[in-house]
């Protein structure tokens, strides 16, 4: 006869052969979705029964920290949050060394545009210790969210064959030393060819095999409080920042990395001073290309809408 413990966890599908203090990959895909749910439906009770008493919302840089579902309820921060999205993309990764997810959103719902990302983090008792989010809508840097699902589906971020994998450091590499040439141009970066830069949502690529990132960016800035998911199966660095550029702008980047070098980099910067922080950004959508569909079954970004997230309708 099993114990109870165990029961449970064979009900839960969880790894029971997993110690206490390792990460486990069942509930962080669970609390992934159900912060999905959670923007999906506007209902914070989504998340609250796998969030630690001790939790950390941030929201573009600003901190709330000790959460209770009340405290949360009646935040200002939380706003966005508590505000239902049809979401028309979603794009998960997962970091099993360091126990968070990444997770980017795309809202084109012309009443109420958005593109979010968010790092979910669980501590040693696998519950929710941390949500960092970026979160953008018009005015912020290159907003255009139709044009970001857009160009999301043109890119494939698949799940990378084990013997072709690069390892964290790699990965990490790449996207350091991509975001160290803001402020030092002499840093050697892993470009890869093509590469192509999706910022707000403007588009650098041309679906061209010489497509090239190494199209400029705004000296000389620090890149400060680098925030990293890493999750090698996709060869994919997330990493929430200080955008030095923009006056330390809460900022996220995701880099896709293939065979060590940079593949893809799509950025979020939330500007305080609107549009794009009072700047003319470097460069503009190069090429307007028609808006075709909304999803793509070819990429690993999934479509999803509340009814199909495969977590029970009702909370437990
Ligand atoms: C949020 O979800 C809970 C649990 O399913 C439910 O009891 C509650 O009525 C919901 N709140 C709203 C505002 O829909
Ligand atoms: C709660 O957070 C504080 C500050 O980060 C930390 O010192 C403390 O150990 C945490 N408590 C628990 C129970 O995790
Ligand atoms: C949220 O509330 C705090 C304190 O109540 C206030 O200082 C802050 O300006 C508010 N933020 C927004 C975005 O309204
Ligand atoms: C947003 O992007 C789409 C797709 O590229 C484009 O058709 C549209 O003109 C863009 N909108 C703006 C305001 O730039
Ligand atoms: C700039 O990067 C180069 C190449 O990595 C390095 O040798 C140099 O020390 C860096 N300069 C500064 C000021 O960090």
């Amino acid at each position: 006869m099993f114990p109870t413990s165990t029961i449970l966890a064979l009900a839960l599908g969880l790894n029971i052969h997993q110690s206490s203090a390792a990460c486990s990959e069942a509930l962080l895909r669970e609390a992934t979705e159900r912060y999905v749910a959670t923007q999906s439906t506007g209902n914070l009770s989504w998340f609250s029964s796998l969030l630690s008493p001790n939790a950390t919302y941030v929201e573009n840089g600003k901190t709330l920290t000790g959460w209770t579902s009340s405290s949360l309820a009646s935040s200002n921060l939380t706003t966005t949050l508590s505000t239902p999205f049809r979401i028309d993309n979603t794009h998960s990764i997962y970091d099993l060394t360091q126990c968070g997810s990444f997770t980017a959103l795309v809202v084109t719902d012309p009443s109420n545009p958005h593109v979010i990302g968010a790092q979910v983090r669980l501590g040693t008792d696998n519950k929710i210790s941390k949500i960092d989010r970026i979160v953008t809508t018009p005015g912020d840097w290159l907003f255009n969210a139709t044009g970001t699902l857009y160009y999301t589906l043109q890119e494939h971020w698949d799940v990378i064959p084990v013997e072709k994998r690069d390892s964290r450091e790699v990965i990490k590499a790449a996207a350091d030393a991509y975001l160290d040439i803001f402020k030092n141009a002499s840093v050697q970066v892993p470009w890869g060819s093509p590469c192509a830069r999706l910022e707000g949502g403007a588009y650098t690529g041309r679906g061209l095999p010489t497509d090239s990132c190494n199209v400029g960016v705004i000296q000389s800035y620090d890149m400060p409080n680098r925030r990293y998911i890493i999750d090698e199966s996709v060869g994919v660095a997330s990493l929430l920042l200080e955008f030095g550029s923009i006056g330390n702008a809460p900022d996220s980047h995701l880099f896709r990395v293939e065979g060590g070098r940079l593949r893809f980099i799509h950025t979020m910067t939330y500007c305080e001073k609107k549009p794009n922080s009072g700047t003319t950004p470097a460069h503009e959508t190069p090429f307007p290309l028609p808006y075709k569909h909304r999803f793509s079954q070819e990429t690993s970004h999934t479509a999803i809408d509340s009814g199909k997230l495969g977590i029970p309708s009702a909370l437990p």
